[in-house]
């Protein structure tokens, strides 16, 4: 382990009390001149630590800073987060960062999470409103074995991950709306951006990159989203680890990853539906300006949606943004 996490190691155990810096260098076997700078390199990550002189050092919990460290304490995943585990305290978009680490080889299971984003990217050239250390932005690397007409059904198994995460930790109703936004009290908590590198008629990567609105106070939103987002502090009055919340995602990702492999996609699909309450709802869809109104019938094997228009006309719809509609 490098000194800096042992140290970190040290300051967490003594949580809440003074160690001396003479006692640390002993521990580490370092100078205190390097204890210090430690200190200092974990100050710039985000934790909280007082020095004073003559009483060392002093470590306050809970922290809640995104670091490898953190994200990695005992996650029992197979493949999600035990590769490298990426953090940055501020960048353009995760999603991009993973496709130039995919792109350069990367293996699949790598994570890159930041604290902020100055360009984080929606579906649709849309942006993603990514306040420093209020969310989460969060980009993993997948490289499955599938064809590229099979990459929807990764996104899918994304939501329902997050769905899952989200109903183990969080006391909230949570709903997936097709194909990947995730919904509480119909206002958007989260939401998917796949993108997807392909070679021939095979997926090189994928990079599936989830925005959680969890800390955000609601004077935070921009006018324009505020009425249509919310976050997890809005909804329940509390704050919650952004840790925690990422390593549930990691582990139900890697969960269902697993269970696509051995039985396929039809599980994670029927786990879709039971978070979802689209079928049988009359919707308006927009497909790149086109509106589509009718029931949604189903959503099919592939993820795609089937809609019954009001000629009885059946259409199967790959991607759009849809909108409960009353008449
Ligand atoms: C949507 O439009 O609903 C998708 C939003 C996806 C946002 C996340 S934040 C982490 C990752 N990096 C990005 O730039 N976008 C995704």
């Amino acid at each position: 382990m490098v000194t800096k996490d042992q140290l970190l190691g040290y300051l967490k155990e003594k949580s809440g009390s003074w160690i001396s810096g003479e006692l640390l260098s002993n521990k580490l076997s370092v100078s205190r001149t390097a204890v210090w700078k430690h200190v200092c390199k974990l100050k710039e990550e985000g934790y909280v630590i007082e020095s004073a002189t003559r009483k060392g050092y002093l470590f306050r919990e809970p922290s809640d800073v995104l670091t490898p460290y953190e994200v990695g304490a005992g996650l029992d995943t197979r493949i999600f987060g035990t590769k490298d585990i990426v953090c940055l305290k501020e960048t353009d978009a995760t999603n991009l960062r993973a496709k130039e680490l995919a792109g350069s080889g990367a293996p699949e299971g790598t994570v890159v999470i930041a604290e902020t984003q100055t360009m984080g990217r929606g579906r649709k050239g849309r942006t993603w409103f990514s306040p420093y250390r209020e969310g989460i932005y969060v980009s993993i690397i997948v490289r499955p074995e599938i064809s590229p007409s099979a990459a929807p059904r990764m996104t899918l198994m994304a939501a329902v991950a997050v769905a899952e995460a989200l109903d183990s930790l969080v006391q909230l109703k949570v709903k997936i709306k097709w194909p990947n936004d995730i919904l509480v009290n119909d206002r958007k908590l989260a939401g998917i951006l796949t993108e997807m590198s392909m070679e021939m008629d095979e997926v090189e990567y994928m990079v599936v990159g989830l925005g959680l609105n969890v800390n955000t106070p609601a004077r935070s939103f921009p006018e324009e989203i505020g009425g249509n987002a919310t976050s997890i502090l809005i909804e329940t009055g509390e704050r919650f680890s952004r840790v925690d919340l990422i390593q549930a995602y990691l582990k139900c990702y890697d969960n269902y990853y697993e269970i696509l492999k051995r039985n396929g996609f039809a599980p994670i699909m029927k786990r879709w539906k039971e978070f979802s309450d689209i079928i049988g709802r009359r919707v308006t869809v927009d497909v790149i300006g086109k509106k589509h109104i009718g029931k949604v019938v189903d959503i099919d094997d592939d993820g795609v949606l089937i809609l019954k228009d009001d000629q009885s006309r059946f259409h199967r719809i790959f991607s759009g943004d849809v909108c409960f509609t009353q008449t």
